[in-house]
């Protein structure tokens, strides 16, 4: 595998070298995007937020600082994105505010029905089956809570299909096969909205 398919590939698990170059740029690379998929929160005063796929943890920390009296929980399976974000989340996470840690979405384990919203920006791609995983997000959901996914491919969008060939284990969805897999998973209330001019999507889903 060539230097630069090794280094894309490092956005599915950050691993060693690579992997941290990889998530040092997640932070700012994303943030435009995560910032828009934000905005599209519903009116709510959530105690308790999973972040899941939290890489660099720039969006954990944004969400602690929108809802000044939650407590946000940040999980990723890569032990760089989970140093990455721990470094950024520095004082948040003295604060009380922040905890993150390891974690894989396909197993979740956390205590069930104790979120109040969980979000999930630019890591579905490489969830194993959507399926299993947004119903491991609706264990641990309260009823009535919330899940945002936030991504910046459309599924059909030419730069994502290049980067889905050659990114071991990646898939680009379409909001109909996201929307889709949430209801088979049990969500009940799904919108979605995509950004004009981008294949950037945001769906959000009530359990
Ligand atoms: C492209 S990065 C996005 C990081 C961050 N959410 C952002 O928007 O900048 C994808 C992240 O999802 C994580 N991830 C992928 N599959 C996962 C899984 N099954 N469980 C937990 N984290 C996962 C990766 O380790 C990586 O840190």
């Amino acid at each position: 595998m060539g230097l630069y398919r090794k280094f894309v590939n490092q956005t599915r698990k950050p691993e060693g070298t690579l992997g941290k170059m990889m998530v040092n740029g997640m932070n700012s690379g994303h943030a435009k995007m995560a910032d828009w998929g934000m905005s599209h929160l519903p009116e709510i005063v959530p105690s308790k937020i999973l972040e899941v796929g939290c890489g660099g943890g720039r969006n954990a920390g944004e969400l602690a600082k929108k809802y000044p009296s939650a407590k946000v929980t940040a999980i990723d399976y890569s032990e760089v994105s989970v140093a990455k974000a721990t470094d950024y989340n520095n004082d948040l996470i003295n604060a009380g505010r922040i905890s993150v840690m390891r974690g894989d979405v396909s197993n979740l384990d956390l205590p069930v029905e104790i979120y109040d919203l969980a979000t999930a920006f630019e890591t579905i791609y490489f969830w194993p089956g959507l399926e299993k995983c947004f119903s491991e997000v609706a264990k641990v959901l309260k009823p009535g809570g919330v899940f945002m996914i936030v991504n910046e491919s459309d599924g059909t969008d030419d730069v994502s299909l290049k980067f889905e060939k050659i990114i071991d284990g990646m898939k680009c969805y379409s909001i109909e096969q996201i929307e889709s897999a949430l209801k088979a998973a049990g969500f009940s209330s799904v919108t979605s909205d995509h950004f004009e001019g981008k294949p950037w999507i945001a769906v959000v889903a009530v359990k």
